[in-house]
């Protein structure tokens, strides 16, 4: 039996959608010859346009050439007949999303291809194992999970189950980093990583929307301070509100609504509502007309002098307050701490203020605070604010006011994360590297869960966690056992 899939070997794509075409498109742009079967012939031509469109969009950036856009083409067979997989050393799955109609596709593929075929499912949400039941070669069957759209996401999760031979596996990393993708090897468990650890971006943000934050703060907070290239709002919109809410609940009950996946109500009304995102002209966001900038906060005059301690994760904005001509003064603060113009700013701990004796105003984490160009800020007065504001300008940057909430935003939703990808560590869904990995390439986050973590401090992240889970007596908040006091 051979393992090693060639260049020269035909694969077969089944199912010409968004993911197929996609598919198609990268396997034909790594050399090989590909058929792509769909049973619908309309589903056929709008996948050699998908192909059409995004090889064009390469020859636009002049990263091929209409000579390489032909061969390319030239490369991909179109067809409804299914019998022309026959000679394909790998098919890859990317058909409607039922154990059904996968089941049946695979018997017929599994009768049709060769003993030395590997068979794959692109599929987001159902088991592997499941779908290998009563195949004849189950050891030769796996999942191989591509991101949308598939020539721009690197990564590809590749699901064994447990009847997967490794060396298959392996075979099939390999060609994958052959295509250009960043493969990582992935436990086959409901929401494999990505859809799983990702859950707590939106979750976090549809809370604080359920309370009453303004959508537009909560996506500048999370792309200016966290450092995320999509506010999580905006990004549900782009997916799809049904779509993304619709993978929430698969999460939530495929496992049994134990863990921290709990969709939102206010995610749930919106698909009710058919406020889909940009589909439908208008998801969390109204994309109608050009969408509103964030509410700044007024600044009152800038402090010529700033007081502190221990400068803690808040170092770089005390480099920036030095670069900016501020005097600094070195004083018995406690660490993370400021003082300017008689008000005292600390980092957020995931205490809300109300709690934190002696301290004017919480300044939220960002993923870095030396390149965060908003700084958030919950003050207890409206003078704290005007002060806090003021320290934002005279440093360059800009200020954004939160409510009093535990854990304010950025914290709750990195630590969340984090809280998450630490589960997904403990369940063996795949090590750490890999998941941080997977959250990079396959979300586009700007740094792994789990490095942001090691950065800030388990402990930090624990004590944060704790505070949040006291705060909201919400258990989904309770820090993973990776995040436990030693
Ligand atoms: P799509 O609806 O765009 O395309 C599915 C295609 O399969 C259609 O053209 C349909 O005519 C064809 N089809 C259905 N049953 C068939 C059968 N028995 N034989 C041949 N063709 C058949 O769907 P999309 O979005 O491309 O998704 C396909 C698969 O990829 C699903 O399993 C989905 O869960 C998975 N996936 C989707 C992602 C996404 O972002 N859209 C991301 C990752 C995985």
């Amino acid at each position: 039996m051979t393992t090693e899939i060639r260049s020269e070997a035909l694969v077969a794509v089944i199912g010409a959608g968004t993911m197929g075409a996609g598919i198609a498109q990268v396997a034909a742009a790594a050399g090989h010859e590909v058929v792509v079967v769909d049973a619908a012939e309309d589903a056929l031509e709008r996948g050699r346009a998908t192909v059409a469109k995004g090889l064009g969009g390469l020859i636009r950036r002049g990263k091929l050439d209409e000579a390489g856009k032909a061969a390319v083409e030239g490369r991909i067979v179109w067809s409804t007949d299914l019998a022309r997989t026959a000679p394909a050393a790998l098919a890859i799955e990317a058909i409607v999303e039922t154990i059904e109609a996968k089941r049946s596709l695979f018997a017929l593929l599994a009768d049709l291809l060769g003993p030395d075929a590997i068979l794959a499912s692109n599929t987001s949400s159902l088991s592997i194992a499941a779908l290998a039941e009563g195949l004849p070669r189950p050891e030769r069957f796996l999942g191989l999970h591509f991101f949308n759209p598939v020539p721009v996401m690197k990564l590809v999760e590749v699901v064994a189950h447990p009847a997967t031979d490794p060396a298959i596996a392996e075979a099939a990393s390999a060609l994958m980093r052959r295509w250009g993708k960043h493969p990582v090897a992935v436990r086959d468990v409901p929401g494999f990583i990505v859809n799983r650890v990702a859950r707590p971006y939106y979750a976090e943000a549809f809370a604080a929307l359920g309370e009453g934050m303004d959508p537009t703060t909560i996506d500048h907070a999370l792309t200016a301070a966290g450092g995320f290239r999509m506010g999580p709002l905006a990004l549900a919109d782009l997916i799809g509100q049904d779509v993304n809410y619709a993978v929430a609940c698969s999460v939530f009950e495929a496992y049994e609504g134990q863990t921290r996946f709990r969709p939102q109500d206010s995610q749930r009304a919106l698909t009710e509502n058919g406020r889909l995102g940009r589909k439908t002209g208008g998801g969390v966001h109204d994309y109608s007309a050009e969408l509103p900038a964030p509410r700044f906060a007024t600044d009152g005059p800038q402090p010529r002098t700033i007081t502190v301690g221990d400068p803690g994760l808040l170092a770089p904005l005390i480099e920036a307050a030095r670069e900016a001509g501020l005097t600094i003064k070195l004083a018995d603060l406690p660490p993370a701490t400021l003082r300017a113009d008689g008000v005292t700013l600390a980092l957020g701990d995931g205490r809300p203020l109300a709690e934190r004796k002696g301290v004017d105003v919480l300044i939220d984490h960002a993923r870095d605070f030396a390149s965060a160009e908003t700084l958030l800020f919950t003050p207890r007065a409206p003078l704290a604010a005007a002060v806090a504001a003021g320290f934002a300008r005279a440093i360059g940057r800009k200020a954004l006011l939160l409510p009093d909430r535990p854990g304010q935003l950025v914290l709750r939703t990195l630590a969340q994360l984090a809280n998450a990808a630490a589960d997904a560590v403990t369940d063996g869904v795949a090590s750490a590297e890999a998941i941080d990995e997977a959250m990079r390439y396959g979300a586009n986050h700007p740094e792994g869960p789990l490095a942001w973590a090691n950065r800030v401090g388990h402990a930090s992240v624990r004590t944060a966690l704790e505070y949040i889970a006291e705060a909201t007596s919400d258990p989904i908040y309770r820090p993973a056992p990776l995040f436990a006091a030693p």
